[in-house]
């Protein structure tokens, strides 16, 4: 009855270990990703007066409400130097959404497609349900989660149909160079591939790493399928809306993967994203002083901890992905329950990001201060 694409997905660790958190009381939580700070009162307010004029209660078009995807080409070229047009521009139910579309417009049964590994599961389940084939190449730990880009080259076959990637990543933090990035785009445009970006956390990029949008290169313009969220910069997560860029010879095609699925995004979010894009940008500054405190404070507080986790400081997200050195450890899922249920510290299991996932643990810093110190106050206490 089930069909095989479905049925090959493994049941995910991350929703095993939240089924299991909720059996517990006084639970310090570090396996959220989602901002935990609420929506800024500015953006509600664009919701709201939206509503009261009666313009969100019908389909939207398809791509979204005119103004705002005017509002998003702009943002794109400014923020991202992508030198994009309204018309290559489509509002997507969050990024998840328009990734998945960009997924089934490029990807035919079998069709290869490279992802880092560790890597965001999301995007491996995604080339699952189109019937692709993950091929995942890991990521070298010791240069700070950098690329093997003799690995990529290797492991191109006559399949390989795309490369897909977020950075700033989820898990590990890292933010891949603009360097490295342009090998991949090279990479990409010798062997005809298609590059799907995820770039959720843009806006979150510390010490003196950049964002860089690979999408910005002008050559690439027909190899490259962009998606951006609101998520995450805006603390939005429940509102889902994000939106893809695309040349419009590519974005014609999500187009029509998008219908089926969402026929349009969400109207009433369509109007708090347009809010937000027109307001003011404080709201995403004082969440960046927030990540940067708290990265901060958890890369102290895990030095403190050094014979049991070993890091590579994330440089963006906020998100990382200490390796456990401990015995225990080399298993991620049983290492979690360990923490949840002896110190009732929950933290995501490394596998749930792919095969080199395995012996690491992702904790997540978009919390208050105090909840990472009760969480690594019990830690001490227990190792
Ligand atoms: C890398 C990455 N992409 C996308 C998402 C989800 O984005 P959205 O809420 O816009 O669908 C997340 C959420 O955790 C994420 O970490």
């Amino acid at each position: 009855m089930i069909s095989q694409r479905v049925s090959q997905m493994k049941k995910s660790a991350i929703h095993e270990m939240t089924r299991l958190s909720k059996q517990y009381e006084d639970v310090a939580f570090l396996s959220w990703a989602k901002p935990t700070s609420g929506t800024p009162d500015h953006i509600r307010e664009g919701a709201i007066s939206a509503i009261q004029k009666g313009v969100t209660d019908g389909y939207s078009p398809t791509d979204g409400i005119p103004e705002l995807r005017e509002e998003i080409a702009k943002k794109l070229r400014r923020d991202n130097n992508i030198q994009a047009d309204p018309s290559e521009v489509m509002v997507s139910v969050g990024a998840i959404e328009g990734l998945a579309d960009a997924v089934m417009a490029v990807i035919d049964p079998g069709d290869e497609v490279i992802l880092p590994t560790p890597t965001y599961s999301t995007h491996i389940r995604q080339v699952l349900l189109a019937s692709g084939k993950p091929v995942t190449i890991p990521l070298i730990e010791e240069k700070g989660f950098a690329w093997d880009m003799d690995r990529v080259k290797d492991s191109i076959t006559p399949k390989t149909k795309a490369i897909m990637y977020c950075s700033p990543s989820n898990p590990t933090g890292t933010v891949f160079p603009e360097q490295e990035l342009r090998q991949i785009a090279d990479i990409a445009l010798k062997n005809n591939l298609m590059i799907i970006t995820d770039e959720a956390y843009e806006y979150f990029v510390f010490d003196d790493h950049k964002h860089f949008s690979i999408g910005s290169i002008p050559e690439l313009k027909k190899n490259c399928i962009s998606t951006f969220t609101f998520t995450k910069t805006y603390a939005m997560t429940g509102w889902r809306i994000g939106y893809v860029h695309a040349d419009q010879e590519v974005i014609q095609h999500i187009r029509k993967a998008h219908i089926p699925f969402a026929i349009c995004a969400p109207v009433v979010s369509q109007y708090a994203a347009l809010a937000a894009l027109q307001g003011s940008q404080k709201c995403v500054q004082d969440f960046y002083d927030h990540y940067l405190r708290t990265r901060n404070l958890m890369c102290d507080r895990l030095d403190q901890l050094d014979s049991v986790f070993e890091y590579q400081k994330p440089g963006g997200s906020y998100l990382m992905f200490p390796k456990v050195l401990v015995e225990e450890g080399k298993d991620s899922l049983a290492f979690c329950k360990k923490l949840l249920t002896e110190i009732q510290v929950s933290a995501t299991p490394g596998i749930a990001f792919g095969p080199t996932g395995e012996s690491h643990i992702r904790l997540s810093f978009c919390v208050e201060e105090d909840m990472i110190n009760k969480a690594f106050d019990r830690m001490e206490r227990l190792f």
